[in-house]
């Protein structure tokens, strides 16, 4: 399928680019459907997870990366004026360096790209304006994170525990992360050439021998992956529509 591109311009001094890797087949929700098209308080995960960025950042332009064989997105899904679907890839970095490839030529490359996970639908929007405000001043970028509640185990070779890791700075990484296109297209495509394995953005930057900023987020901006996630991410949405 050829990229849609709805009224996507070239970046000015302003320009915030928000890219929504959304090609996951999310085999391990074991449902019927993609897990972002699953049904969340009477709407698909996908159009919560649009609404608030779009509501903490309704001018921003969006590239949303979806599986070119994929039969359930619907255009009224994006709530956003500028935005462009492509196609994802393999993995999830995959898609986002095919999104950071679509914008060559547009995008400049100091301009921030914030890369949020379609399955993070509970992120609240204080916590966006909190990334964004974080990482405008900084030389690397950052992302959202929370500090590991739980006594941490490495596992042996028989899936015993082999010795207990201190939890002591110990994070776990959620998105968005956000960091300049230059450095960001940069990373992850030396990622790909040297076939390291890329499970988030912040990764290939420490590649690099750069260091992201932890901003710290909230606990409750989960990511749906397993069946009773969606249960979770649910009472999470109520929630959050009964206290504003
Ligand atoms: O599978 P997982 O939950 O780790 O995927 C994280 C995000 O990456 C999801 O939003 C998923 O749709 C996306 N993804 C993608 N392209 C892939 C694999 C995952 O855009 N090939």
């Amino acid at each position: 399928m050829m990229p849609r591109e709805t009224g996507l311009r070239d970046s000015n001094d302003d320009t915030l680019w928000l890219v929504v890797p959304a090609a996951g087949k999310g085999t391990r929700m074991r449902a019927e459907r993609p897990k972002q098209y699953l049904d969340l308080d009477g709407q698909p995960v996908i159009v919560h997870t649009l609404a608030k960025l779009h509501s903490a950042w309704p001018q921003a332009r969006l590239i949303l990366c979806l599986d070119e064989k994929d039969v359930w997105f619907e255009e009224r899904f994006v709530p956003f004026d500028h935005w462009q679907r492509i196609n994802g890839g393999d993995e999830r970095a995959d898609s986002v360096l095919n999104a950071l490839m679509a914008l060559q030529g547009r995008a400049h490359a100091d301009d921030w790209v914030l890369v949020h996970d379609v399955a993070r639908p509970c992120v609240h929007v204080d916590d966006l304006h909190t990334l964004h405000a974080s990482v405008i001043g900084d030389e690397v970028g950052g992302l959202l994170a929370t500090p590991a509640a739980d006594t941490m185990k490495r596992q042996d070779r028989s899936h015993r525990v082999g010795h207990t890791e201190s939890r002591e700075g110990l994070w776990h990484a959620l998105t968005p992360q956000a960091f300049r296109y230059g450095l960001l297209y940069e990373a992850l495509h030396t990622a790909r050439q040297s076939g390291q394995t890329i499970t988030d953005e912040a990764s290939a930057v420490e590649a690099f021998g750069l260091a992201p900023k932890l901003v710290p987020g909230r606990r409750d901006n989960l990511k749906i992956t397993h069946p009773e996630d969606l249960a979770l991410a649910r009472w999470i949405i109520t929630a959050q529509r009964d206290n504003t």
